[in-house]
């Protein structure tokens, strides 16, 4: 289906920011003004999307997300430049990721096109919505679930691919390190589950451990991986990164990783800044051993980390102006506000 970018349905205010306190924003939900809505319907193509105004979503009881948990998300940003520009941050990506997910979860999905169409039309009608330079940025909720009811048989008669956005400040409030506890117990991935795609099932069976953890202080949870318990896997919602003489390692994606749309900016930039880059399982002892850690993601960007906390037994890595995290966190920051000229074709200006 082609793209298409509609008429509002109610005019927008030619308001340039909405009346936000910008240096208080957080990374939490605030209700915006458009979201953008596609159906499609017995697994034929998706419909053409609208954007209409934000609004709770009528759902059947017996649709497919909440009987069976078939959903999943994307998060990308929107990015206001000083010279007045709005960039997207590869949202190609997230709709290649999404359709890998559907593929998982056994549902239609927009194509690349729509999708990036439908992050357009989201940030636009929202464009009040997006912080002054420096102040933080739009982040973009894509969601893709069943919505028909389904009790027992298939086909799922209906899929709803919606997207809506927030005024988003940092993720992380330790930005100058994260002190991790390492997750003994929960496991967040198995081989063969859904751990490599965004299903919406892969969050809140974690949070058991990572409220247990933030109650003693700790800032995130670093996993195990689950059939060995012995190879360090990801964040709660964040890749891992090690450091060690001139080799920047992260865990094989292999199933159970989210493949990272930032873990990929970032073993890029490092080879471009001279580092060997391996992806590899990285045994818990080769981990501590690191000279410096640090996660990446949408929402964690680039953050380092301070501490990991395994068994009471506490390894401190190196944090500040002088790390590779700090130098990736500028580098990635200044493409994609547009303070750099973009040479690798990362930022799409809309
Ligand atoms: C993101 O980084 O976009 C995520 O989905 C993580 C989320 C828990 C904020």
């Amino acid at each position: 289906m082609a793209p298409s970018t509609q008429p509002l349905p109610t005019s927008v205010s030619d308001e340039k920011y909405a009346n936000v306190k910008w240096e208080e924003l957080a990374f939490g939900f605030v209700r915006t003004d458009y979201m953008y809505v596609a159906k499609c319907n017995h697994g034929e193509s998706f419909q053409e999307g609208k954007i209409l105004p934000f609004a709770d979503l009528q759902l059947n009881p017996c649709a497919a997300v909440l009987q069976y948990g078939q959903g999943l998300y994307e998060g990308l940003k929107a990015y206001r430049t000083e010279d007045g520009r709005i960039l997207l941050f590869r949202p190609d990506q997230n709709g290649l990721r999404i359709q890998a997910g559907a593929d998982r979860l056994y549902m239609p999905y927009p194509s690349v096109d729509q999708f990036v169409s439908a992050i357009k039309q989201v940030a636009l009608a929202n464009k009040k919505w997006i912080p002054p330079p420096g102040k933080g940025t739009l982040y973009i909720r894509p969601i893709l679930f069943g919505s028909g009811p389904i009790l027992g048989s298939f086909p799922i008669p209906e899929t709803t691919f919606t997207a809506f956005a927030c005024p988003v400040g940092r993720y992380h409030k330790d930005n100058s390190g994260l002190n991790l506890k390492i997750e003994d117990k929960f496991r967040r991935a198995f081989p063969s589950g859904t751990g490599g795609v965004k299903s919406i099932t892969n969050y809140s069976p974690v949070w058991i451990p990572l409220a247990e953890a933030k109650k003693q202080g700790f800032s995130d949870i670093l996993f195990l991986d689950a059939a060995t318990g012995k190879n360090v896997e990801e964040l709660f919602a964040a890749n891992i990164f090690m450091l060690k003489g001139n080799v920047v390692s992260t865990p094989t994606i292999a199933g159970t990783i989210l493949p990272g749309v930032t873990r990929n900016c970032v073993m890029e930039l490092c080879r471009d800044f001279g580092y060997q880059v391996e992806e590899r399982v990285i045994p818990l002892e080769d981990f501590l051993d690191s000279d410096e850690t640090f996660c990446t993601g949408t929402a964690s960007i680039v953050t380092s980390i301070a501490s990991v906390t395994f068994k009471d037994k506490k390894t401190a890595f190196k944090t500040g102006e002088e790390t590779l995290a700090a130098k990736l966190y500028k580098t990635l920051n200044d493409i994609q506000t547009g303070r750099v000229e973009d040479t690798k074709g990362w930022t799409v200006e809309i």
